[in-house]
């Protein structure tokens, strides 16, 4: 089948399989190995990016199915060449051990921050309980999307323009 995605601002016409998983579409045809596979299940959320502008686990969606809409990866969250402020706050709370949930945690910390622009410590461990690390280090990924907010906030007023959306 022909489908066009619009993947981080660029649109992409391709043939793919109608099986073919939207995961491995971004990873093996466009390139975008941000975008990785802990388990082709469902259950880790590493697999994780924006479909018009929400998180969906990219293993749990055919390719088909995001044909003539936009997907953000961990790829397309930086902005002229600035780290997306929830990026920046996982680097300054260090956040990642491994970095092999981070991609998927990053994409997922953006989704509750459009939904929910300040989430308390019980808010954020909710929003982000479909996403697993395997190297346990939630705490700092929680202080770090707490401090993301923060600094979404701080920004929105004072007019700099930082925003939790991802690229589009
Ligand atoms: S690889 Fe998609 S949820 Fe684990
Ligand atoms: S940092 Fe290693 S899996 Fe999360």
């Amino acid at each position: 089948m022909r489908i066009t995605v619009n993947v981080d601002g660029v649109a992409y016409g391709d043939e793919v399989e109608p099986r073919t998983l939207l995961v491995h579409h971004l990873r093996e045809r466009l390139g975008r190995t941000g975008t990785v596979v802990g388990c082709d299940t469902g259950n880790c959320g590493a697999c994780t990016v924006l479909l018009d502008g929400r998180s969906a686990k990219s293993c749990s969606v055919l390719a088909v199915q995001a044909d003539g809409r936009e997907v953000t990866t961990v790829e397309g969250l930086a902005r002229d060449g600035r780290l997306h402020p929830v990026q920046q706050a996982f680097h300054d709370n260090h956040a990642l051990q491994c970095g092999f949930c981070t991609p998927g945690m990053l994409l997922q910390a953006v989704d509750l921050l459009t939904e929910d622009p300040d989430p308390d410590e019980d808010a954020v461990r909710r929003g982000l309980e479909g996403n697993l690390c395997r190297c346990t280090g939630y705490q700092n990924i929680v202080r770090a999307v707490r401090d993301a907010a923060a600094r979404i906030n701080a920004a929105a007023t004072s007019g700099t323009g930082a925003d939790a959306g991802g690229a589009a």
